[in-house]
């Protein structure tokens, strides 16, 4: 099993923004743990992040045949880009949308995804678990 870990805008700066939102852990210290559970189910992960959307689509594009599974936080994308939609439909590699907040219990632009539909699901509220859960579902 090869696993995706895509993280998007703004999430290269986990740990550091918005801590009661997102944590105190940054994206390196949840990447390893993410790792250490891939490995720890005898799968094997691989994790990138971009602040640009398009290099998330050629990510998308570029997983087909290589990946299993993508994990995919895209932050803000999630909202509005139809682009990363198209990329995840285009692709026959199951996409797990994930989520450190509770995205409903926020402003009230982040309740649309218009990535949910196109993924196989969407895992959202649980911090840095919502990644492991999201890893878990394609592991267990
Ligand atoms: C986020 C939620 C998004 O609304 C936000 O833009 C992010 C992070 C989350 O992990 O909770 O950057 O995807």
């Amino acid at each position: 099993m090869n696993l995706l870990v895509l993280n998007g805008v703004n999430l290269n700066l986990t740990g550091r923004r918005e801590k009661g939102v997102y944590g105190s852990e940054t994206l390196e210290q949840i990447n390893a743990e993410l790792r250490a559970f891939a490995e720890a189910h005898g799968a094997h992960a691989d994790f990138y992040q971009s602040n640009l959307e398009g290099e998330l689509c050629t990510a998308i594009q570029n997983a087909e045949g290589v990946y299993d599974g993508i994990i995919l936080n895209a932050g803000a994308f999630t909202h509005y880009s139809y682009a990363i939609r198209d990329a995840i439909a285009a692709v026959s590699v199951p996409v797990v949308e994930v989520h450190m907040s509770n995205v409903h219990a926020r402003e009230e632009f982040r309740r649309n995804s218009v990535l949910t539909p196109v993924c196989r699901g969407e895992i959202l509220g649980f911090g840095k678990k919502s990644y492991i859960l999201a890893m878990e579902s394609f592991l267990v």
